[in-house]
C-alpha cells in the first residue's frame, strides 16, 4: 500500500484505515507499508533503536501538536478557564476513557499516574492490625513499598507470592494466589501484565476465587490499558489503576483510577474531601491546582488510538513480540522469560543471554548494536525487557534477533 508522504494529519490518518478497513486487523498487523505511514507522526532519534517504550510511549506529532495548542490556550485563558469549564472538560475526557473501559463514567477519575492510582486505594483501605494483603514479588516496586509503609503504620502483614515466568495453567497461578489468602486478608493486588516480563495474568480468575473468600481485588494495569483490548469490569476486579502516559501516549503525567461503584465509599481519600457524598467517586479526586492542558491532550490521544482501531494496534503490537521471540526462542544461549503462550503475552517479552548478566546485555546491545532496552536483574527475571510501540519496523527487530543469535 502507498504510504501518503509526510506526516499524516489525524484526518489522513483516518483516511488511511478506512481505506483498509475490509482487512482483518491480523493481516494488518504485517503490513509494513500500512505501518511506515503511521511511523510518518513519529518524531524519532536517529542515535538508537528504542525498544524500551513500556516507560513513556511518546506522544506522535499529531498529538503533540494539540497538546502545544492546549498549553497555550489554557495559559491564555488563565483562571477564566480554571473557574469555567476545567471541571466540567475533565469529566466529560473521563467519560471517554469509561467507555475505552467499558465502565460507568461514574466509577472512572482521572490521576496523574498508576502510582496515585494505586497507592490511593493501598493506602485508603481502612487498616486494622493484623490484616492482610497480598501481593507478588513481580509487582512494581513503588506500590511495593507502599504495602511496607502500611504495614510500618498499620500493623498490616504483607503476604509475596513469585509468579512463575512460564506458568503450566491458568490454575497454576490462581491457586498461587489463592493459597496465600487467610482469613485476615482484606486487599489482593495483582499485575493484569507483569511490567519486567510482560506476562499477562489470568485476572478474572484470580478475582474470583479472592472475592470466594472475602477479599478485594486491586488490578495494576499500568501496561494493560490501551495495549490491549478489554473491559474493565470483564476483570471483576474492584479496583484498578492505570497510567495514560503509556500505551495511550497521552502526555506525562496522565493516568486513571477504577473503583467499582459500591466500593467507592471504602477508601480513605489521599487529598481530603469534604462536600461530596460517599459514593462519588470525585471525592477521591481532589488533587488541587495541575496542568488541566494535559488532560484535554487526553482527548486527543484517545482520538490517535480510535482512529488507528484498538483492535489493528493490538494485533500490530502482538505481531511483533511474536516476530522477534518465535526467531530466538529455541536459540541455545537465549532465555525467553515471557510465555510462548498468545494468551499471556501482547507486546511486551523479557530475554536473557546465558552468561551475560542484564546489565551488561543492554550495555552491549546499546553500545554495539545500537538498541535501546531496559536490564532487570530480580524477582527471578534476568534479561532485558524488549517493548516496541507501533511504530517500530520489523527491520529494526531483525536487528535484534542478529544481536542476540550471535551474542555469547
Ligand atoms: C506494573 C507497573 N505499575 C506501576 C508503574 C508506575 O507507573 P507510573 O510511574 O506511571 O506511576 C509502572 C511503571 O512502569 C509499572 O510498570
Amino acid at each position: 500500500m502507498v504510504g501518503f508522504g509526510g506526516m499524516l494529519s489525524m484526518d489522513s490518518l483516518a483516511e488511511l484505515v478506512k481505506s483498509v478497513s475490509d482487512v482483518p486487523s491480523a493481516l494488518m498487523a504485517g503490513d509494513e507499508d500500512f505501518w511506515a505511514s503511521v511511523r510518518k507522526g513519529y518524531k524519532l532519534k536517529p542515535d538508537y533503536i528504542n525498544l524500551e517504550n513500556g516507560y513513556y510511549n511518546f506522544l506522535p506529532e499529531q498529538v503533540l501538536e494539540k497538546f502545544i495548542g492546549h498549553v497555550r490556550e489554557i495559559n491564555y485563558q488563565g483562571s477564566y478557564y480554571m473557574r469555567t469549564v476545567q471541571a466540567e472538560n475533565k469529566k466529560s475526557i473521563a467519560a471517554k476513557l469509561a467507555a475505552i473501559a467499558g465502565c460507568s463514567p461514574d466509577e472512572i477519575i482521572i490521576t496523574r499516574n498508576t502510582t496515585e492510582s494505586l497507592d490511593m486505594v493501598i493506602g485508603g483501605v481502612d487498616w486494622k492490625p493484623g490484616d492482610e494483603a497480598v501481593m507478588a514479588e513481580q509487582d512494581y516496586g513503588a506500590m511495593l513499598e507502599m504495602f511496607k509503609q502500611v504495614s510500618k503504620r498499620y500493623g498490616v502483614i504483607n503476604k509475596q507470592v513469585s509468579v512463575p515466568n512460564h506458568p503450566g495453567s491458568d490454575e497454576e497461578i490462581v491457586n498461587l494466589y489463592a493459597s496465600a489468602i487467610t482469613d485476615k486478608t482484606k486487599l489482593l493486588m495483582v499485575s493484569h501484565m507483569i511490567n519486567i516480563t510482560g506476562q499477562i495474568l489470568p485476572i478474572q480468575k484470580i478475582a474470583d476465587a479472592a472475592h470466594e473468600r472475602g477479599v478485594q481485588v486491586l488490578v495494576d494495569g499500568a501496561h494493560s490499558f490501551a495495549h490491549f483490548k478489554f473491559n474493565i469490569p470483564d476483570l471483576h476486579c474492584d479496583y484498578f489503576g492505570s497510567s495514560l502516559h503509556k500505551w495511550l501516549s497521552a502526555p506525562l503525567g496522565s493516568g486513571i483510577l477504577y473503583v467499582k461503584k459500591e466500593k467507592i465509599r471504602n477508601i480513605w481519600p489521599l487529598f481530603a474531601e469534604g462536600e461530596r457524598k460517599t459514593d462519588d467517586i470525585s471525592r477521591l479526586n481532589h488533587t488541587g491546582t495541575h496542568p488541566v492542558h494535559t488532560d484535554l491532550a487526553i482527548s486527543d490521544a484517545i482520538d490517535f488510538y480510535h482512529t488507528l482501531g484498538a483492535e489493528t494496534k493490538e494485533a500490530r503490537l502482538r505481531f511483533l513480540q511474536h516476530y522477534w521471540t518465535s526467531k530466538v526462542r529455541d536459540h541455545p544461549n537465549v532465555l525467553l522469560n515471557t510465555p510462548a503462550d498468545a494468551a499471556r503475552y501482547c507486546g511486551i517479552a523479557n530475554v536473557g543471554i546465558r552468561g551475560i548478566k542484564p546489565s551488561d546485555l543492554a550495555d552491549i546491545l546499546f553500545g554495539k548494536y545500537k538498541i535501546y532496552t531496559a536490564p532487570v536483574d530480580g524477582a527471578g527475571v534476568h534479561g532485558c525487557r524488549i517493548t516496541p510501540n507501533i511504530y517500530t519496523t520489523t527491520a529494526e527487530l531483525d536487528v535484534l534477533v542478529n544481536a542476540l543469535t550471535e551474542l555469547k
